[in-house]
Parts: structure tokens; sequence; C-alpha cells
């Protein structure tokens, strides 16, 4: 878990800070581990379905424009990048490399269905993706190099002539941090900040995402279980109670897994392997009556509940607890793409 400052226990984090306030975080991470290297990310920079985008900053005097390039890129073009003044941002960095998704194991007092996304971003000296805000909250974590983050709850005016396309705001002064490997800043929705690189740097975000109903600056840490959306989360959400499960384990179309073939299912139910494992791109969740994959929902019994549970806790089962899900179950969330399902052998 990320080292909070202070005396700040993970219950005063969630009353005073989330959703609420920014909270810089020196030294939060001893170093940012698992990690990627810049070569690591090129590479996934160049793959199909990969979202990948390099922002340039161009300076005119004393004016700066953004401009953004979306992937994928060739190598030769990622070779020849200039020195400075640009960066190079991948999302969904976990589902591509599943071994990144201990990074979320920093955050244990935040839903796991709250997070959208670990994205990795490297920038040349001077680079960053300009004066913007996010309508989510989100980790910034420092890996290697030097970044000058600036922020502020001031409301600051959009400025569409520095760039149309990455919703941008005028330049601001706000509190200054030095970020270096380590250190986090945590902001919550619809604060403007801004990110320069002062060294070459790596910075891994851990973005959250809640359906625009959705909110949640009273969450409270005894919700907080893998998977599982509670009662109180339940009731933020109002009516739309199987719409916030859905809205939650949404996946990007490129990103949903390929639902195995029927031989291969009939071989999983007929002949379980040792472990069932999640795949490394499924969206699983679950509240007291439902489960929820990839964006669908299906009832649960109690007995079910209390497997799938399990399933996200360890986002694997054994074969031996896979009986406590009805076969039609198992034929129902693997095709929805929830399983790693081994080649017919
Ligand atoms: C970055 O890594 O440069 C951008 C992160 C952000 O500002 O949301
Ligand atoms: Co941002």
């Amino acid at each position: 878990m990320l080292k909070l400052p202070g005396n700040l226990s993970a219950e005063k984090f969630l009353a005073y800070h989330w959703q609420k306030k920014p909270l810089y975080m020196p030294r939060a991470l001893d170093n940012v581990r698992p990690s990627v290297t810049r070569n690591e990310l090129a590479w996934l920079a160049t793959l199909e379905d990969v979202e990948s985008r390099i922002v340039f900053t161009d300076r005119r005097g004393d004016r700066k424009q953004y401009r953004v390039e979306t992937g994928p890129f060739d190598d030769e073009y990622l070779g020849a990048l200039p020195l400075r003044d640009w960066t190079l941002l991948v999302h969904d960095i976990e589902k591509h490399l599943p071994a990144l998704r201990k990074l979320f194991d920093h955050v244990p007092f935040i839903p796991d269905w709250r997070i959208d996304d670990l994205m990795v971003s490297f920038a040349a000296p001077g680079g960053g993706v300009g004066p913007h805000r996010d309508n989510y909250d989100v980790f910034l974590c420092q890996g290697i190099g030097i970044r000058e983050w600036t922020y502020t709850s001031a409301p600051i005016a959009a400025d569409e002539a520095a760039s149309s396309d990455l919703l941008l705001v005028e330049e601001f002064s706000g509190e200054q941090k030095i970020c270096v490997e380590g250190d986090v800043l945590y902001l919550p929705p619809g604060i403007a900040h801004w990110g320069t690189a002062q060294r070459a740097c790596m910075t891994y975000s851990i973005g959250m995402r809640a359906p625009q109903y959705y909110g949640d600056p009273d969450l409270e840490l005894s919700e907080v279980i893998p998977g599982y959306i509670s009662k109180a989360a339940l009731d933020r959400a109002g009516e739309q109670t199987t719409e916030l499960g859905r809205t939650v384990t949404e996946v990007k179309e490129w990103l949903r897994p390929e639902p195995p073939d029927e031989g291969a299912v009939k071989q999983l139910l007929e002949k379980p392997s040792q472990k069932l494992e999640l795949h490394g791109m499924a969206r699983v969740a679950y509240d007291d009556d439902h489960v929820y994959v990839n964006g669908k929902h299906r009832k649960v019994t109690e007995k079910e509940r209390a497997a799938v549970a399990e399933l996200c806790a360890r986002r694997s089962l054994d074969s031996t607890r896979l009986v406590a899900l009805s076969p039609d179950l198992v034929s129902w969330l693997a095709s929805k793409g929830a399983f790693e399902i081994p080649e017919i052998t």
C-alpha cells in the first residue's frame, strides 16, 4: 500500500481527500515495481490493439501549443523523435502486461472496480500533455526521472487555442511539486493540473472510472472488498442498480477478450484444470445478487456469490471450488470472456 504522509490512515484519506482534495505523497512508494522500460512502452505503441498517443509541445515564443498524434507508430518514427518536448502515453497497460496489475495493490482502499486503467507515459525533457483537467480521480505515481507538477483547485478557463483535442485549460499558477521516483500525487476529478518533465521521466497513472451519475466522496473502508459493489454503492447509484455494475465492468471493444469455442468450455466443465484464471483483460464484479462480466450481468445464488468473490479476490479459482458454480454459470462466464481458457489438449 502507498505510504500515506504523516499519520494519515486509509480511513482518513477517504474522509478528507478521496473525491475532495489533492494529496501530495512524497516517497509513498519505495520505487515503482513492477515497472515497464522505455523500450517496452515504445514496443506497445507499435501494436494495433494498444491505445497510444504522442503529444508534442510546440514552442512559439512564449506561447505553447500542443499537438497530438495517435498510434500505432512505426519503429523508425519512434526512433527519430526529437530530444525534447514530447511525451508518449500508453493506455490500459495492465491489460496488455498483466504483471503490472500489481501496482493496483498500492491502493487497496479504493474498490478495484473503480479503477479504469494504468496509463504509463514516457516524457522527453520539456514534455507533457499541457495544463488540463480530467473528469476522474487519479493517482499519479512517479517512476524514473523528474517531473514538475502544478495543480490548483481554482476554476481555470478552457483553452481551445492551445489544442482543440486535448481538453486543455489556460496556463495557471498553483501548488508546485517536484516529483522524483516514488512520489505520488492524488488528484480528484476536475482539478487543473500540468506535469512537465524536468528530466526524461516516466509516470504511472492509476485512473479511476465511474458513470456520470455516480460519486462516492462518502466511501468507507469497510465497503472495499475485491470485486464487490456494496449496498452503499448501489444506493449512491439510485435506481440504476444493475446499470452501475454493467458500466464499471464494460470493456473497450478492442480489449474485449475473445470468448472460447464451445469445445474448450465443454472440456473445462468435464476436466477442469488445476486452476481457472481470469482473463488478463476481463473486468469482473459482483453485488449481493448479480455477477458482472465485461459489461454483462446475471443473477447468482449465495453459494455462487461466494465462489465469485473468491474469483475476484484472487483472479483465479481452484478447480475444487469450481463445483460451487453451476455448469450453466461457468459457461455463461466463459462466453462473456471471463476466463483464460487453456487450449484444447
Ligand atoms: C502524463 O502522464 O503525462 C499525464 C497524466 C495526466 O496528467 O493525467
Ligand atoms: Co491528467
